[in-house]
């Protein structure tokens, strides 16, 4: 199959990176964060969750950001909802895209959301009606996608099985989360070519950890298989907090690196986006995880010039 000509990334720093740091983030970071991000041309900015926070007390502020958001046209701020409680807190709050995230894995959905698939499945249920009567876009998650920290490796079907469930749901994108990281060109193929004899390549998402390295691989795998949306974070911000030795996400700048350089537009401006990366990196006392990121900050020094 040839590769798009277009992609769709969806920026999921502010969210699934900022989720896992261990030091406090303020809010006053997040609201930048996300600017900084819509600045440089990211046209869907996955912006809070509203989860328990004795969950993930990180994620505690979401009424604050989503009250204090300024939106840019053209830009969707989605947030992660896990049950009804969840969604009708976004809505107040002024969220107009919710995201509800269930697991290829039992042992995972129970450590992350404390129920069985079947049962998250079930809360899904009153948010898509509620979501439908207010007219909020609802996208789907599917974590572990390929391995799992508890169980090892997941089969395709059982991916298949909860992402067309979620499709056929109501949710208009299911995202394919290979939370720990640990596919290969191969096993994403076997995983992409199982779910899309339920869910259409038009309506699934890439969402790629870098754990094993293989991250921007397999993002070409799923290009070539006909996925056209990718879900990645600024400076590989992340991980997750249920699940351990989960490295960061694939890195937003290690993802438009790559579409440039096979002419796919993403409409993103890679220069500000590692100034962003620089920015955040350096608010959180670190390097950007990013490669191309630290790459193109090397040569700028070096020239005393931007990126
Ligand atoms: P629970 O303890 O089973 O919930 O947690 P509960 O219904 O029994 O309620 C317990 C308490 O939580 C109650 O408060 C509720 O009101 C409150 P209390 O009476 O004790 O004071 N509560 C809430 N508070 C705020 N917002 C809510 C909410 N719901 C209940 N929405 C629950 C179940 C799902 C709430 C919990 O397990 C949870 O919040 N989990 C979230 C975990 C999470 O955010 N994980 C990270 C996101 S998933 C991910 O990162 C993977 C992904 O990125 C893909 C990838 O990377 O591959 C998507
Ligand atoms: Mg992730």
């Amino acid at each position: 199959m040839s590769l798009p000509s277009q992609v769709r990334l969806v920026e999921v720093g502010p969210r699934d990176g900022l989720q896992n740091e261990k030091q406090p983030v303020d809010t006053e970071t997040k609201l930048e964060l996300i600017a900084r991000l819509g600045e440089a041309g990211l046209r869907a900015i996955e912006a809070t969750a509203f989860v328990s926070p004795k969950w993930v007390p990180q994620m505690a502020d979401a009424p604050e950001i989503m009250r204090r958001l300024e939106r840019r046209p053209g830009v969707d701020y989605p947030v992660l909802t896990p049950n009804l409680k969840g969604f009708e807190s976004a809505v107040a709050a002024g969220a107009r895209e919710v995201a509800v995230f269930a697991a290829a894995s039992e042992s995972f959905s129970q450590k992350n959301i404390n129920c069985s698939i079947a049962d998250s499945l079930a809360r899904f249920e009153p948010v898509m009606a509620a979501a439908q009567a207010a007219g909020v876009k609802v996208r789907g998650y599917v974590s572990c996608v390929v391995g799992c920290p508890y169980e090892g490796d997941i089969a395709p079907q059982a991916v298949a099985e909860v992402a067309g469930t979620l499709l056929a749901m109501g949710c208009y994108e299911v995202s394919l989360g290979d939370t720990i990281g640990v596919g290969n060109p191969a096993s994403t193929r076997r995983m992409l070519d199982a779910v899309f004899k339920r869910v259409p390549p038009a309506r699934t998402a890439g969402h790629f950890h870098d754990t094993y390295g293989m991250a921007i691989a397999n993002i070409h795998a799923a290009l070539e298989a006909g996925v056209a949306v990718f879900d990645a974070s600024v400076a590989g911000l992340g991980g997750c907090p249920y699940a351990a030795g989960a490295s960061g996400n694939v890195a937003t700048e290690d993802v438009v690196y790559l579409l440039d350089g096979l002419g796919i537009e993403t409409g993103i401006d890679l220069g500000r986006l590692v100034e962003t990366a620089d920015w955040i990196s350096a608010r959180l006392g670190r390097e950007p995880a990013s490669r191309v990121a630290r790459a193109l900050l090397a040569k700028q020094r070096k020239q005393g010039c931007t990126p």
